[in-house]
């Protein structure tokens, strides 16, 4: 039975549901054109702001990685350890406007059939700052870009007004929303931020501003370890240090439930999962919880800065599962969106043993001291 691996998402169709995030593999067009050449559904450009900008000095992205013995996790290479995380205070694009607005003609010259979402930010507070969101959504929608992402998440800018401070604030979230719908011919999604109370309701007002879809989500605020022989950060700048962004697997567990919240809450909704993707198994986590697409930054990063091999097994494996699974009536993402998300439940309904299979928590269980008289399996 013949698979379909393209996706219609807010209207938009994608040849496949994996996009490149906003972040360094797509800061540049010549980034973006590798990218569409290595097979990427989409990209979502590096954010674009008003405001100059100016990144810390030094390394702006590290990873992390855990040594097998210790599990210890460090900045340092290590032989034998896997990835845990990356972790990075780069700011929003230090490119202009004026600089963007050529580079996604070019772009959209060269590919007209695929897919550039321009993600932009601007601050909050004021009329001026709302219509600057809408200098930035007019600005990229005439150069071509067919949609918008709303940065309402970057958990360190270095204004208050901006990025995760607007995500943590639902009032932020409508006002800002409605702002760039009132402008916008092309969809318009939201990406919120992980650093807040309740995520849900960051969702339920972008969707109240009018928002086509949710994206979920950017880094979690974070420190860098500290060195044990030295005893300063692993990554600073004249001994100090802020809050950065943890991205990678180590986050894929918690995204995956703020994804659930979300997708249980807003049924009718759509949504892009973002978080530790980096091969077909992860981001078939989000579809089965509600996505109709995933984002990928990280693990492309790693892999020569586009991911063309992650790309290719991402392809490969959504093809291989649907082929797999065709006889089941499943030949498409949309086929299988959403069907795990109910599993998700309150604890006082998850099944209890009977009386009879109950011993009072004296299984041997791994993380547990043996229960006395009990020989571990
Ligand atoms: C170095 C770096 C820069 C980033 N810059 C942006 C950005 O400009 N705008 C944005 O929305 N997200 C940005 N992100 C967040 C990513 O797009 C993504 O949401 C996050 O890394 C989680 O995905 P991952 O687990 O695949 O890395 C950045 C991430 C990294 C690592």
């Amino acid at each position: 039975m013949a698979v379909d691996t393209s996706v219609n998402f807010t209207g938009i169709r994608f040849p496949n549901p994996f996009l490149l995030s906003s972040a360094p593999p797509t800061e540049s067009d010549s980034n973006i054109l590798r990218a569409f050449d290595a097979g990427w559904g989409g990209v979502v450009a590096k954010t674009i702001g008003l405001h100059p900008v100016v990144n810390v000095y030094g390394a702006k992205t590290k990873f992390m990685r855990t040594e097998p013995e210790s599990n210890r996790v460090s900045m340092k290479k290590q032989p034998g350890a896997a990835l845990h995380s990356s972790w990075n205070w780069e700011l929003i694009s230090d490119k202009p406007l004026d600089w963007w607005i050529p580079q996604i003609q070019r772009i959209k010259a060269a590919y007209p059939d695929r897919i550039l979402i321009a993600s932009i930010m601007a601050g909050s507070g004021s009329d001026k700052e709302l219509r600057n969101w809408q200098l930035l959504a007019e600005g990229c929608q005439d150069a071509g870009a067919d949609g918008l992402e709303l940065n309402f998440s970057c958990p360190h800018m270095d204004r208050k007004d901006m990025g995760s401070n607007i995500g943590k604030d639902a009032v932020l979230c409508s006002s800002v929303t409605e702002a760039v719908k009132e402008v916008s011919r092309i969809p318009v999604w939201t990406k919120l931020t992980p650093a807040t109370g309740d995520i849900v309701a960051e969702a339920g007002a972008c969707f109240t501003g009018g928002a086509d879809a949710i994206v979920s989500s950017n880094t979690f605020p974070s420190l860098p370890p500290i060195d044990p022989d030295t005893l300063e950060f692993e990554i600073n700048v004249d001994g100090l240090v802020s809050s950065g962004g943890l991205g990678g697997p180590a986050i894929l567990p918690m995204s995956l439930a703020n994804m659930a919240r979300m997708t249980q809450a807003f049924p009718q909704g759509s949504f892009s999962g973002i978080g530790g993707v980096s091969d077909f198994s992860q981001a078939l986590s989000y579809f089965l919880l509600g996505c109709g697409t995933v984002q990928v930054c990280t693990a492309a990063m790693l892999d020569q800065a586009v991911g063309p091999n992650v790309i290719r097994k991402l392809i490969s494996g959504l093809t291989e599962f649907l082929e797999k699974n065709a006889e089941r009536g499943w030949t498409s993402v949309e086929d299988i969106r959403g069907i795990r998300k109910d599993r998700v439940v309150l604890q006082s309904q998850i099944r209890r043993p009977g009386k009879e299979d109950y011993h009072g928590g004296y299984e041997p269980v791994e993380g547990y001291a043996e229960p006395e008289g009990v020989t571990a399996a």
